[in-house]
């Protein structure tokens, strides 16, 4: 069992990573701006505090002294508020919460940056050398929030240089997620349903149809902390479905939506994902058991 403190522990991911680290027998603390009453934190320590004051951030990780800390407190969405806001705001709070951990003596540290930091969708073009993308494709952030996500990774290589690898470090980024509620059509992070974004595929274009069950996320950071002692400290993964949230092949989409990445998309055919998850099948054995086609179909077979 390890004692993790999760950060933004009441958001979106948040709440199905506490309950899903619960349920598989660590001790969970969360902390976020304010006390949540979501049912996922039931009878879960929950600390509030506004991280983005590094005196607070430092003091909730003194009084809590998690084993690990999971790192998801952000500004969620590119565009959500100004473009200075979200740089400070997310690149601050790498700063003041993986600092505090790595000063506090937090041997496990993990932190939530995003597939936005390759830099699909940028106005002026996109034109990836290969598809899918994975963890050696380099990143070009084109707004705040996909740099201030690189500025995250970053942030763990800087705490690396001064702590040295007696502290165990690593990024994960996960793609669109969606929340168990959202299969039965719950609001997704950008307010459409799964089923509008299959539907509509221009809804799901911009973030290039990649998504992730919560749950498998969960898992994934379960597996990663088990791991990390025995992996290469510092590694950043992808974390995403085997399959596009597309009902058409990429490889017919993407040319549709991102015309400059037509030639590379040619190889995603079937069900292909552009996002490769390889790097976490290969280096912890995780892969997601979720897919929408089962997901939608479940939901569906429950209310006929
Ligand atoms: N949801 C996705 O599709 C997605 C995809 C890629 C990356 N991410 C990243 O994963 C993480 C979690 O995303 P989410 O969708 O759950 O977001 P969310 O907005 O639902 O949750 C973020 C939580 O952080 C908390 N928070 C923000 N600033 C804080 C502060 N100063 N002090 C204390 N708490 C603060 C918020 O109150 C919120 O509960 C974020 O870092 C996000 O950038 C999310």
């Amino acid at each position: 069992m390890t004692r993790i403190l999760v950060t933004g522990g009441a958001g979106r991911l948040g709440r199905t990573l506490v309950a899903g680290l619960g349920a598989v027998g660590h001790e969970l603390v969360s902390v976020d701006r304010e006390i949540s009453d979501a049912p996922e934190l039931a009878g879960v320590e929950q600390v509030s505090a506004d991280l983005a004051d590094a005196a607070q951030a430092a003091d909730v990780i003194e009084r809590t002294r998690p084993d690990a800390l999971i790192h998801l407190a952000a500004i969620a969405v590119p565009f959500s508020a100004p473009e200075d806001v979200i740089m400070r705001t997310n690149a601050g709070l790498a700063v003041s919460v993986l600092g505090a951990a790595a000063a506090a003596g937090v041997g496990r540290i993990v932190a939530a940056s995003s597939p936005t930091v390759i830099g699909y969708g940028a106005p002026t073009g996109w034109a990836p050398d290969r598809l899918p993308i994975d963890e050696d494709t380099p990143a070009r952030p084109w707004n705040a929030y996909g740099l201030s996500k690189l500025l995250i990774e970053q942030t763990i290589g800087m705490l690396r240089r001064q702590t040295g690898d007696g502290v165990r470090y690593a990024a994960f980024r996960p793609c669109y997620v969606i929340a168990p509620e959202e299969w039965e059509g719950a609001p997704t992070q950008q307010g459409h349903t799964v089923r509008e974004r299959l539907d509509d595929p221009a809804l799901s274009a911009p973030a290039v149809f990649n998504y992730v069950d919560a749950r498998d996320v969960s898992a994934f950071a379960d597996t990663l902390l088990a791991a990390m002692d025995d992996i290469p400290n510092g590694e950043v993964f992808f974390v995403g479905a085997d399959d596009a949230l597309a009902r058409e092949p990429l490889s017919e989409l993407i040319p549709r939506f991102h015309p400059g990445a037509a030639r590379a998309a040619a190889e995603l055919t079937g069900t292909a994902p552009a996002f490769s998850n390889a790097k976490a099948r290969r280096l912890l054995g995780w892969r997601p058991q979720r897919t929408w086609r089962e997901e939608l179909a479940t939901r569906e077979s429950r209310h006929v």
